[in-house]
């Protein structure tokens, strides 16, 4: 009922024309593919991935942030009506690389995720738990706050449009990815506290992804699991053959 979604997050890599000829290999790899493909470059490679994804729907196109202001003196921000305008579907908010580096707040990722859904953009809410989180066992507690504060104030209708990533931050680009079993214990549990928030249809409804370290090898299992609806791929999405593959195991 949940349909999956493979989303690869670029970072900072690809130039424009990088980008491209990325898009191109990947197109053909993906054709039959029954998932959700989503590829999210930076800002300034969206116009060229617009173009190279020309002809095919197979693929979607998704950015790694937006600003909750429509517009104004934000000097390097970019607007939701841009993204639009440049065929952004879906947006990473949140992201543990910018809770680290940029200073992004779970009251920032708030403003993002309300005006991202007013703005009909898809929002993948990334949360997750440190290593220091995890070894002091407050995994739940942690990514079920900052489930609770990311959809604040974000009705149950809007809520089911949300995608969320599960994304441990000891397991992002460290090779060391959750156990399948950890993934979805940790996703159920995510499950549950959008149940207490909403009810317990509109949990069922949202589509929850795990991020870390997956890869060609250990995404067969971690997709296979009764809660983990998808994958949002960090490294192995810049090699079109093994985001492919990731992809199959979902076709
Ligand atoms: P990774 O990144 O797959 O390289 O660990 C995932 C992410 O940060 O979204």
């Amino acid at each position: 009922m949940r349909k999956p979604i493979i989303a690869g997050n670029w970072k900072m890599n690809m130039t424009p024309s990088q980008t491209v000829k990325l898009i191109e290999e990947i197109k053909p790899l993906v054709a039959e593919a029954r998932c959700e493909i989503v590829v999210c470059p930076t800002h300034t490679c969206l116009f060229a991935a617009k173009e190279a994804l020309k002809g095919t729907d197979r693929i979607s196109l998704g950015a790694q942030d937006m600003f909750y202001e429509e517009r104004g003196a934000f000097t390097g921000e970019v607007s939701c009506e841009s993204l639009l305008e440049l065929g952004v579907r879906y947006v990473i908010i949140g992201h543990s690389e910018r809770r680290q580096y940029f200073a992004e707040s779970d009251e920032t990722v708030s403003k993002k995720v309300t005006k991202a859904l007013e703005k009909r953009l898809i929002p993948i809410v990334c949360v997750g738990e440190s290593l220091t989180q995890k070894q002091r066992g407050v995994t739940n507690e942690t990514v079920g706050l900052q489930t609770r504060l990311a959809l604040f104030g974000v009705g149950a209708g809007n809520a089911e449009d949300v995608v969320i990533a599960y994304e441990p931050i000891w397991a992002i680009g460290t090779g060391m990815t959750a156990t399948s079993a950890e993934a979805n214990g940790t996703i159920r549990r995510i499950r549950g506290v959008l149940a207490e928030m909403y009810n317990p249809e509109t949990s069922r409804k949202v589509r929850i992804l795990y991020g870390g370290s997956m890869n060609a090898g250990n995404a067969g299992e971690l997709l296979s699991t009764s809660d983990i609806d998808g994958g949002l791929i960090g490294g192995a999405s810049l090699k079109s053959g093994d985001f492919a593959q990731i992809v199959g195991n979902l076709s």
